[in-house]
């Protein structure tokens, strides 16, 4: 039993939160920057990619937990979303915050401008430190019943960029798959140590590759790079916002379409994707129907604020409607 929450059910998916964030959007009339601007409303959001992705997974009823880090002195709102969700809590406690992202939305402009923090700074002991308590947690979650763990988000100054890559090498050899959805320095160590999936968007696949993806064409053959070799993942979805996403095995390809659904927000639709891609292998999909449920995942995401789904029969008859194509 999870002493932080009681309620939570054995884990199928751990979600590894090592920067996990709370989202504030402030929305003002005509933002002025170096004036004083009076706001019109505020709300707080937890986010954070891996908080995202486990949020996603308990509303389409996959237990879910998250390990990772939290500060103490903000954790109310992460344990609320733990509970209200029964995702087991197996993060470390620090002192102080965890790290706030600020979203300034001018409803005269419509323009949204990102105030993103680095997240707390770790020192060599510290980050060690954090590593090999998360490393401890997954190993008993994984020896008990998890599957799956999903390795996203950004590092928070401090942690070494091979972090990804030492978890990935150590859970896979326990008997269980990672999916990993980050970018730069992160993505390129953990690539090399041979993760079951990997989600980049089409900029982190460029970034990767470090040459330009313009074209249907070049996004198929950056793809495909990624399945060849050794320790090649066994699946690569390049996600493409408003253009769908390609999933490719060495076998096969598709490419779906993204649904035309009323959006609210896209912060997240990525997350939800991946969240949807894990479900997908959990229920042992084939390739046409994991891009329809995560690519329903995303729409189902794309028209609510937070990282919040509706009920899975709905995801489900959205997954239905998903237009997708073979690609030779
Ligand atoms: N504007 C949109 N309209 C319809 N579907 C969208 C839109 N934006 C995203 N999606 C859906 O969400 C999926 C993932 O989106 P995207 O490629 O933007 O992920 P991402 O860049 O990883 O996002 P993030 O990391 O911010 O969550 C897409 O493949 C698509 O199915
Ligand atoms: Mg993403």
């Amino acid at each position: 039993m999870n002493p932080l929450n009681p309620f939570a059910e054995p884990a199928r998916v751990v979600a590894v939160a090592l920067n996990p964030a709370l989202d504030q959007t402030i929305e003002i009339a005509g933002l002025q920057p170096g004036a004083v601007n009076r706001a019109l409303r505020m709300q707080v959001d937890v986010g954070g990619k891996a908080v995202n992705v486990a949020s996603c997974l308990s509303d389409f009823g996959v237990n879910a937990a998250v390990a990772g880090q939290l500060g103490r002195d903000n954790a109310a709102l992460f344990e609320e979303l733990f509970q209200r969700k029964k995702i087991a809590n197996h993060c470390c406690y620090l002192d102080g915050l965890t790290r706030v992202n600020t979203k300034l939305v001018d409803t005269v402009s419509g323009d949204t401008t990102d105030l993103n923090m680095p997240g707390p700074e770790f020192d060599p002991a510290a980050a060690a430190d954090l590593l090999q308590q998360v490393l401890e947690r997954l190993g008993r979650l994984v020896e008990r019943t998890a599957s799956w763990v999903v390795l996203s988000g950004s590092l928070p100054p401090g942690l070494p960029a091979d972090v990804y890559a030492t978890i990935t090498a150590r859970v896979q050899a326990a008997g269980v798959s990672v999916l990993l959805d980050t970018s730069g320095a992160p993505l390129k160590a953990a690539l090399a140590a041979g993760p079951r999936i990997v989600k980049p968007n089409r900029h982190e696949l460029a970034e990767l590759l470090d040459r330009p993806l313009d074209s249907l064409e070049a996004l198929i053959a950056a793809g495909r790079e990624l399945l060849a070799g050794s320790l090649a993942p066994e699946w690569v979805v390049v996600s493409l916002g408003g253009d769908g996403a390609l999933f490719l095995t060495r076998e096969h390809a598709v490419q779906a379409q993204a649904l035309r659904v009323a959006v609210t927000s896209t912060v997240g639709a990525g997350d939800a994707m991946v969240a949807g891609l894990v479900a997908a292998r959990l229920e042992d999909l084939s390739l046409t129907e994991t891009a329809q449920l995560a690519t329903a995942f995303a729409a189902a995401k794309l028209t609510r604020l937070g990282p919040h789904l509706p009920r899975p029969a709905e995801v489900r008859a959205l997954a239905g409607q998903v237009v997708v194509s073979a690609i030779d």
